[in-house]
């Protein structure tokens, strides 16, 4: 995609004149925040009127036809921001789309930008809604980024940028966050350009921001104003009172309004980043793979155990939760106290008598367990499952009734050594599903990745 042409005598010198002043404070600023490490980020500026000129053209994945005919300065790849900021026509590329948009011809000896599927997209977008914004800078702010791995979750992220400081109330409306999507791609290219539709910076998760504005100071305003913010989010965030442990930004699922966002001494507790799947949206969640493990409640007595068993199948993923006879089931007061919101993620359905979720169970060829002290249990360390399994979990007083043992494939118990010689039934259906989870080699599996 090389120019092997020789280009119009002083074009592209000509063309980057007017520009040079703020394209050369641009590049110092991005530098001296150490924001443009090795060659990171690029610019680019939008024009109407320059002249065609010759080369081998080079064609675009997908047509602009709203950039037929328009040009651009744009940094090429490699540019080091340093460099730019003293020799500012040397680190530039001229480029001009075909009139119908399909390909480009460039000047200069560099390639143009790897970003430059996005510059473009975006322009595309800017040319058709805010003509006046003419410019682009992305770069990699260190506490943007910093602040991206943290709170994944673009809602999480705006809601703490936008409180951190007074600025952030005229900016605030400007920006927008994406997920990560690989630099220089298709996908990071149509997402940004979508999102200036209604936006003039869009933060890119795990890598950097990218703005507009009329000029590029306009557009670095925007940049240092975000940055700010984000260095103020990180520096503060252990100070007691902190508002970052209060994020605004609604919580993306019932299951997520953690009341664990504020330790008591205000100090961040970032739950969001310890779950695997807290990043998902509740779509995404609800397609994710569940464990092939049902968990039934034979007639318990307090809705609290109910609850902090409703967080344990939240945490461990299990197929349902099966509340049957006298077990409390949602809505429940006690029971929401203990569950923290997880009886919105957590699949259950209620039956009047155990036995017959345990023959429904077992009619679908389901291996059921039961939990309790007999004289036949298996220690649970010991016990082969077949999966999938249905754990029956019973009354903490009575235990299992003698009808419910009767259909169980399997009787499993906990070896214990005190005096009380039994413990809580949420802390036993801990104990087992963990036991699970670790010799299955669930707790390796990182479905969720990002
Ligand atoms: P270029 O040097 O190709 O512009 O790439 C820098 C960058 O930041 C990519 O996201
Ligand atoms: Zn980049």
């Amino acid at each position: 995609m090389r120019n092997n042409t020789q280009p119009p005598a002083d074009l592209l010198a000509r063309t980057a004149a007017p520009y040079l002043a703020e394209i050369t404070t641009a590049a110092q600023e991005l530098a001296l925040h150490g924001w443009a490490e090795a060659n990171a980020g690029n610019l680019s500026l939008r024009l109407n009127d320059i002249p065609e000129f010759p080369g081998p053209e080079n064609r675009l994945v997908r047509p602009f036809p709203d950039l037929g005919g328009i040009g651009f300065l744009i940094t090429g790849a490699g540019t080091r921001m340093r460099e730019l900021a003293k020799d500012p026509v040397s680190g530039l590329c001229l480029l001009r789309l075909n009139r119908n948009g399909t390909g480009y011809r460039f000047l200069c000896d560099l390639e143009p930008s790897s970003e430059l599927p996005a510059h473009l997209a975006t322009h595309a977008v800017l040319a058709q809604h805010r003509p006046e914004h003419r410019t682009l800078i992305h770069t990699h702010p260190t506490a943007l980024v910093a602040l991206t791995l943290l709170y994944p979750e673009p809602e999480a992220l705006l809601g703490i940028l936008g409180r951190m400081h007074s600025e952030m109330d005229v900016f605030q409306d400007r920006l927008t966050a994406l997920p990560f999507l690989p630099p220089g791609s298709e996908q990071l290219a149509q997402a940004t350009g979508q999102a200036f539709k209604d936006y003039s910076a869009v933060i890119w998760a795990r890598h950097g921001i990218i703005a507009t504005g009329p000029d590029f100071y306009s557009a670095l305003d925007l940049i240092q104003v975000c940055d700010k913010a984000a260095q103020i989010a990180l520096l503060s965030r252990n100070l007691p009172g902190s508002r970052v442990s209060r994020p605004q930004g609604k919580p993306m699922h019932k299951a997520r309004s953690l009341k664990g966002w504020n330790a008591p001494d205000g100090i961040e507790t970032f739950y969001k980043v310890r779950s695997r799947d807290s990043h998902l949206g509740p779509e995404q969640f609800a397609g994710l793979t569940r464990r092939p493990v049902h968990i039934v409640l034979d007639n318990l007595r307090s809705a609290f155990n109910v609850g902090s068993i409703f967080r344990l199948a939240d945490a461990a993923r299990v197929a349902e939760l099966i509340p049957c006879g006298y077990t409390a089931y949602p809505p429940n007061n006690k029971l929401e106290q203990t569950s923290l919101g997880t009886t919105g993620s957590v699949p259950w359905r209620r039956f009047d008598e155990t036995t017959e979720a345990l023959r429904q169970l077992k009619s679908k060829g389901i291996q059921v367990v039961g939990v309790e002290t007999a004289e036949q249990a298996v220690p649970y360390h010991r016990f082969e499952y077949r999966f999938p399994t249905a754990l029956v979990l019973g009354n903490e007083a009575l235990g299992l009734s003698q009808s419910v043992l009767e259909l169980c494939d399997g009787i499993i118990d906990i070896p214990v050594f005190g005096y009380k010689n039994s413990i809580n039934v949420a802390a036993a259906a801990a104990v087992i599903l963990y036991d699970i989870a670790s010799r299955t080699g669930w707790l390796d599996q990182t479905e969720t990745a990002r």
